[in-house]
């Protein structure tokens, strides 16, 4: 296989490749049409429809509420973006818990209502069963431990995970029953360095870490909060690359003044 921008179709093969030789994974969150396709453009390897849409799209406050049919519309305006990336979507809250074939259901509409590439599902020992069945239907399955947001009511709090030995130990327990029952990738939530370190060599999958250190696979960030679009949250870590709360509402305070001020249109704004 060739070097990064030479990549035509990132597949799962391709993160597993990237893996193997060493090259990091970047990965960021998208909802719609105009954001996947700037982030597919600029070579982004993954983008997650997430289920953090229930927040940053929604304006819930956990991402509990968001349904199985609001997540296919959202991945179905990502997939039409998209060229290149690869593309993976979460399974909402209460979309997969009940029993595998509900979770295969819930797989099969994502996959063949928006064309996704993928799912990606929370938990450990107790969605195995769910992912044999699904990667058994020939779906990619990426799993997601650490800080499990669809978990927020039993946790009570979004602080680091695993930092006592014993949740550590369960969590690597977990990462490599989550491999052998069939995952492709793994997303590892706000946990020690040290402890996402371990699991990336513990495991042979591509690792991906959002607030899990640089020792991983890859990382991956919420495109709100990287954009700079969200405000009041500013864990450790986050790296902002824009400050677009401030540039979009500094943007729209000029376009209300040059409306009220009859500025806009002028003469070549106008037919
Ligand atoms: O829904 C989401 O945005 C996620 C990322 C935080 C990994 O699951």
């Amino acid at each position: 296989m060739s070097t990064h921008s030479e990549i035509k179709r990132v597949t799962t093969h391709t993160l597993q490749w990237m893996k193997n030789r060493n090259e990091k994974i970047s990965m960021l969150t998208a909802y719609d049409f105009s954001m996947a396709r700037i982030f597919d453009d600029a070579g982004i390897d993954v983008i997650l429809v997430g289920d953090s849409a229930s927040n940053v799209m929604a304006g819930h406050e956990t991402t509990l509420p968001i349904t199985l049919d609001q997540m296919i519309y959202h991945a179905q305006s990502v997939i039409r973006a998209c060229q290149r990336c690869l593309v993976i979507v979460d399974l909402p809250f209460g979309s997969y818990q009940g029993n595998s074939k509900e979770a295969l259901n819930s797989a099969i509409r994502i996959m063949k209502e928006a064309g996704a590439h993928g799912i990606k599902l929370e938990g450990g020992e107790e969605v195995c069963d769910s992912i044999k069945r699904i990667t058994g239907a020939g779906v990619p399955v990426m799993g997601h431990l650490g800080l499990t947001p669809q978990s927020i009511y039993k946790f009570g709090t979004y602080a680091v995970r695993a930092k006592e030995e014993e949740e550590a130990e369960t969590l690597l327990r977990n990462a490599q029953l989550l491999q052998d029952a069939g995952c492709f990738s793994l997303v590892l939530e706000k946990i020690p360095a040290s402890l996402g370190g371990r699991v990336a060599s513990l495991l042979n999958i591509p690792v991906i870490g959002i607030g899990a250190g640089n020792q991983v696979d890859g990382q991956v960030l919420v495109m709100h909060d990287m954009l700079g679009i969200t405000k009041n949250f500013s864990p450790r870590f986050l790296r902002r690359y824009m400050n677009l709360y401030e540039d979009m509402k500094d943007a729209t305070k000029k376009y209300i003044t040059d409306v009220k001020s009859k500025d806009f249109p002028n003469e070549q704004e106008q037919y």
